[in-house]
C-alpha cells in the first residue's frame, strides 16, 4: 500500500535520509523546510515533493496543512525532524532571545505541524519526533537540550490521545550524527573524538542509522510500540 509521508527538515541530513528511505519503498513523500532551493534539489534526488515553509510560523503551517489536505486528503506518517541548536550557529542575543530561538526551532517546528495535521492522520498512522541525546545529557549549557526534552511529555500525551485511533507516537534520540548541517563546521576533532568515545559502538552515527529506526517505528509491524523514546546513539546516553 502506498502511504503518504511528511518529513520536516527533509532537505538535508537526517530528514533527507528518512525521506529517501520511505521513497525507496514507493511511498509518496513530502519534504518541508525553509530553503526552497535546497528542498527542490533533495526532492529531485530522492523522488519526493518539496513544500517550502517555516514550521515555526503558524501561518506557514496552516498553508502546509491546506496544501496537504487538498493534494492528498489524508496522511499516514508525520516525521517531525526539523530542528537544530540555534545557539551553536552563533545566534546572538540575550538569554531570553537564545532560549526563544531554540524554542521556535525545536518545539514550535514540531508542535505546530503536529497540531495542524493530526486530524489528517489515517487510522494506523504514525507520528515520530526527533529529539536528541542532549535532552538527557545536556548541551553544554545551551537551551537546545531543554527544548528537545520539552517534546517528550508532549509525545507521551499525544500517544494516549491518538492511541484509540490506532495511531502510534514515538520519539527517536540520536547522538552524534555526521553528514548533516547540524554542526555547521563547528565540531572540532577533539570534541568529535570525545563523543565517539562515549559510544559503545566506537563510531559516530549516520543519517541512515536514524532513518532505519524511524522507518521501523513507522512500519505496520510496530503497531504496539507507542509512547517510547528510542535511543539511536550507540549507547552513549548511558554514559561512560
Ligand atoms: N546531527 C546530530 O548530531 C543530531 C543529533 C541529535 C539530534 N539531531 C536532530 O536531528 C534533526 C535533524 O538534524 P540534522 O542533524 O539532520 O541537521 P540539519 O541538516 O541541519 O537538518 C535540520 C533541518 O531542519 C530544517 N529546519 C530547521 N528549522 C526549520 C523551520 N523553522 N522550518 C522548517 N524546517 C526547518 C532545515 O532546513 P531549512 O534550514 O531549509 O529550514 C534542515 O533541513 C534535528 O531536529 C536535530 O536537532 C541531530
Amino acid at each position: 500500500m502506498t502511504r503518504t509521508i511528511v518529513v520536516s527538515g527533509g532537505g538535508t541530513g537526517i530528514g533527507k535520509a528518512v525521506a529517501a528511505r520511505f521513497a525507496a519503498d514507493g511511498d509518496r513523500v513530502v519534504i518541508v523546510g525553509r530553503r526552497a532551493d535546497v528542498l527542490e534539489k533533495a526532492a529531485r534526488e530522492i523522488g519526493a515533493t518539496a513544500l517550502a515553509a517555516d514550521l515555526s510560523d503558524p501561518a506557514d503551517v496552516e498553508r502546509v496543512r491546506a496544501d496537504l489536505a487538498e493534494r492528498f486528503g489524508s496522511i499516514d506518517v508525520l516525521v517531525n525532524n526539523a530542528g537544530g541548536n540555534v545557539e551553536r550557529h552563533g545566534e546572538q542575543g540575550d538569554v531570553a532571545q537564545r532560549w526563544t530561538g531554540n524554542f521556535r526551532a525545536n518545539v514550535l517546528t514540531a508542535v505546530l505541524p503536529t497540531e495542524a495535521l493530526r486530524d489528517l492522520l489515517n487510522p494506523s498512522g504514525r507520528v515520530l519526533f526527533v529529539t536528541s541525546i542532549a535532552a538527557f545529557r545536556g548541551s553544554s549549557g545551551t537551551s537546545y537540550g531543554p527544548m528537545k526534552a520539552a517534546l517528550h511529555p508532549y509525545a507521551f500525551d499525544l500517544a494516549a490521545t491518538l492511541g484509540p485511533r490506532g495511531i502510534t507516537v514515538n520519539v527517536v534520540a540520536p547522538g552524534l550524527i555526521e553528514d548533516t548541517e547540524f554542526f555547521g563546521g563547528t565540531l572540532g576533532d577533539e570534541r568529535r573524538a570525545m563523543l565517539v568515545a562515549q559510544t559503545h559502538t566506537g563510531r559516530a552515527g549516520t543519517p541512515q542509522d536514524v532513518a532505519e529506526t524511524v522507518h521501523w517505528l513507522a512500519s505496520p509491524g510496530s503497531g504496539h510500540v507507542t509512547a517510547q523514546i528510542v535511543q539511536v546513539n550507540g549507547g552513549a546516553e548511558r554514559g561512560r
